[in-house]
């Protein structure tokens, strides 16, 4: 069942590409940029991993970005997950960056965007890697602050194919962020926002109402509220799931008492997700196999799972058609 899952095709929707720096390339990158690292060895990095909360997570987070610099570190980053992604079976990724937590330490937004793009278009002609990019803004800084970021990303528009809402959520509920998001949806993007992670159910219909998103990442609030689950699944909104971030941010105690079974059997759209690869215990497959490991789920279930993700993928119809078609044939 291992391999099966491993040879399923998977798509990735919600994955931060700064989450996916492994320590080992984080310290190949503090030694070629003469960035300090508060850790001694790899080893240390690993075991300061642990988690009370999300802004416990976050604050390394952001510190362990730091030794991102330049075009050449973020084309390093992205291809050091795309390798460990196509190597899990997973067939298509969505990644979202933090522009703001690079602009903030003196890099240009043109640095994440270059060095991504490159990235992308490699992963494509190296395993048949599909991706998508998604600019998230970070709702612990001011709405102002968003508005800025999207507006200087005007040259860049055509490489984005959504924006996003990410960093800490409690008191920073998606309204904050009305006006940056009316503007996003005039220009023609997408719009996904975290909603329900940390923060309650009603930052979920916040979402929908006033940020007009047709993605919720996490989303495991939504057990909180029976009328935002009638609504979730009357519309089949999307919900980005991520079981291994929720145990590791104490989200859920265990993996065992997860809602992903909960959410199935309300009949919800749910997908299965990493977050941050590197800091919560592995990507896709580890995922898949900590869902195999908890809930004895067979093969259709995953193949449900599977078949959400491509339901929803920014991707064009024909990749669309032919993810179905491999899906099907397993
Ligand atoms: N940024 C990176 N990972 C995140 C998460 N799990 N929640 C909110 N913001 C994030
Ligand atoms: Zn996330």
């Amino acid at each position: 069942m291992k391999t099966w899952l491993r040879d399923l095709p998977k798509v990735e929707l919600h994955l931060h590409i700064e989450g996916s720096l492994e320590p080992e390339l984080m310290f190949a990158l503090a030694e070629r940029n003469g960035v300090a690292l508060p850790y001694a060895t790899v080893e240390e990095a690993r075991a300061a991993y642990d988690f009370a909360d999300l802004q416990s997570f976050l604050n390394l987070y952001y510190q362990g970005m730091g030794v991102l610099h330049t075009e050449q570190d973020f084309f390093d980053l992205a291809m050091d997950y795309f390798a460990r992604a196509a190597a899990e079976g997973v067939v298509h990724v969505e990644l979202s960056f933090d522009p703001q937590a690079h602009m903030s330490r003196g890099v240009a937004l043109s640095v994440p965007f270059a060095g991504l793009e490159r990235a992308m278009r490699e992963a494509e002609s190296r395993w048949g890697l599909s991706t998508a990019l998604i600019m998230s803004f970070l709702r612990d800084r001011s709405a102002d602050e968003a508005m800025d970021v999207l507006e200087q990303a005007a040259p860049y528009y055509a490489q984005i194919d959504a924006v996003g809402l990410d960093s800490a959520e409690l008191g920073n509920p998606p309204s904050k962020f009305a006006a940056v998001f009316e503007r996003a949806k005039a220009l023609g993007l997408p719009r996904v926002a975290h909603a329900g992670e940390e923060g309650p159910a009603a930052y979920i219909d916040e979402a929908l109402d006033v940020l007009d998103v047709c993605r919720i990442d996490h989303g495991v609030a939504c057990l909180q509220d029976e009328a935002l689950i009638a609504r979730l699944r009357a519309s089949q909104m999307p919900l980005t799931v991520c079981p291994l971030s929720n145990v590791r941010l104490k989200v859920t105690k265990t993996m065992s008492e997860h809602p992903l079974p909960a959410m199935l059997d309300q009949g919800l759209k749910v997908t299965l997700n990493s977050d941050d690869p590197a800091y919560f215990g592995g990507g896709m497959l580890n995922n898949f196999t900590a869902c195999l490991e908890a809930f004895d789920w067979d093969r259709e279930r995953f193949k449900t799972l599977a078949a959400n993700a491509i339901d929803v993928a920014f991707m064009p119809e024909t990749r669309r058609d032919a993810l179905r078609q491999r899906l099907a044939s397993c």
